[in-house]
């Protein structure tokens, strides 16, 4: 849960349906396609082909290698082929069909396929997320108080890594990111303060199937000392390609007794002293070019708002990494905020104050 928040928030939406498809043939059809040299022609080929693909769900077309497309996606495109007005531009759609199925471009740093980016609906782009329902799929629960939604280490992963790359979490808590971690097939190491967290998390973890055959592994220990190259060495690597960090914020949920949790920070500067040489352990094996998360949001003390997610960006920012964006993202109300929703409307209104609606997601680049 978040730590203003109890309540679940809503998901994305349903996701599109993947269909395996016979690529030889698929690419076979198109070339076809482009030998029509009457619209018409191409117009009825292009829509028989659709009425054949409505039922077609997994390599029905034969036994050569598949090519997993999107069904919205492929659709789309036999509709751009079709609406043409002219020979020419049908043309092109096609030789854009033709190139979203042979070839693969991806940036550096993530598995996105740049030839069918359109096919990405599930990735968020925008700076504001208003995300209303949690993902709480398999293990996934709400019941770890101060847990993020698991869109959030999702999105992360899905954006700033590949398959097969290295992800450290520094606040592990309920295990959140490894569960993402070992759907995605992201080798992920969680490092946490309580041992009882880290026997739950492991336990959740080892509920669902590792599809990837990936390292997915919690430790105990504090996240300012631990070695984290020592950590990555019992895998026989050097290096992490993503860190993720999820603090606590400040003292609005007192985690542990431990004094070395960030909870129990004595002051605001003492929390960002805490947070900064977290920073710089985990730094050490993040490689250069790669990103850091943060998840964090504010908090009043004595009726005056402390900005800790902006104090934390700015010691961040002093740390040899850039700022790359600065996500805002909804919460709701925690169950007590909503069961007195009416009171704290008041007392909103009577002091002058607003009711805490959101958080931050930094995104830091190492320089
Ligand atoms: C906000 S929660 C993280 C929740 C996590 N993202 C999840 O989804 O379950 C912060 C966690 O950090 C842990 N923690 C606090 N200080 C720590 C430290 N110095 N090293 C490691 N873990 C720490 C707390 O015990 C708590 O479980």
């Amino acid at each position: 849960m978040n730590q203003h928040d109890t309540q679940r928030p809503p998901q994305f939406e349903e996701e599109d349906e993947i269909v395996q498809l016979d690529e030889k043939r698929l690419m076979l059809v198109c070339e076809q396609w482009k030998d029509i040299h009457l619209l018409s022609s191409l117009r009825r080929a292009v829509s028989d082909f659709k009425h054949e693909m409505q039922d077609i769900h997994h390599n029905e077309l034969g036994d050569n290698d598949c090519v997993e497309l999107s069904r919205t996606y492929l659709f789309n495109e036999l509709d751009k082929i079709s609406s043409s007005l002219t020979l020419e531009r049908a043309l092109h759609y096609i030789d854009r069909l033709i190139k979203g199925i042979s070839e693969v471009r991806t940036s550096r740093l993530n598995d996105i396929n740049l030839n069918r980016w359109k096919e990405y609906d599930d990735i968020l782009t925008d700076s504001l997320w208003i995300i209303d329902r949690r993902d709480s799929s398999g293990v996934h629960t709400a019941g770890y108080w101060g847990n993020f939604i698991p869109q959030i280490p999702y999105q992360m992963m899905k954006r700033y890594t590949k398959k097969g790359d290295w992800v450290i979490d520094t606040f592990n808590g309920s295990g959140t990111t490894l569960i993402e971690g070992q759907r995605l097939g992201r080798n992920t190491i969680g490092v946490e303060l309580q041992r009882r967290m880290v026997d739950h998390a492991k336990q959740l973890v080892s509920a669902e199937p590792n599809n990837h055959g990936v390292v997915i592994d919690v430790v105990e220990g504090d996240s300012a000392t631990i070695d984290y190259k020592e950590l990555l060495a019992r895998y026989d690597q050097k290096s992490a390609q993503l860190v993720i960090m999820h603090p606590p914020y400040f003292d609005i949920i007192k985690f542990s007794d431990d004094s070395r949790d960030l909870s129990n920070a004595a002051s605001v500067e003492k929390f960002l002293e805490m947070m900064v040489a977290i920073v710089d352990n985990v730094a050490q094996v993040l490689d250069k070019g790669r990103y850091l998360v943060v998840v964090i949001g504010d908090k009043y003390v004595k009726g005056d708002w402390i900005p800790l997610g902006f104090q934390t960006m700015h010691e961040i920012m002093q740390r040899g990494f850039s700022l790359k964006s600065l996500i805002v993202k909804n919460f709701e109300e925690t169950s007590g905020k909503r069961n007195q929703k009416e009171l704290w409307r008041y007392r909103a209104l009577a002091g002058g104050f607003y009711i805490f609606k959101h958080e931050y997601i930094f995104l830091f680049k190492k320089q």
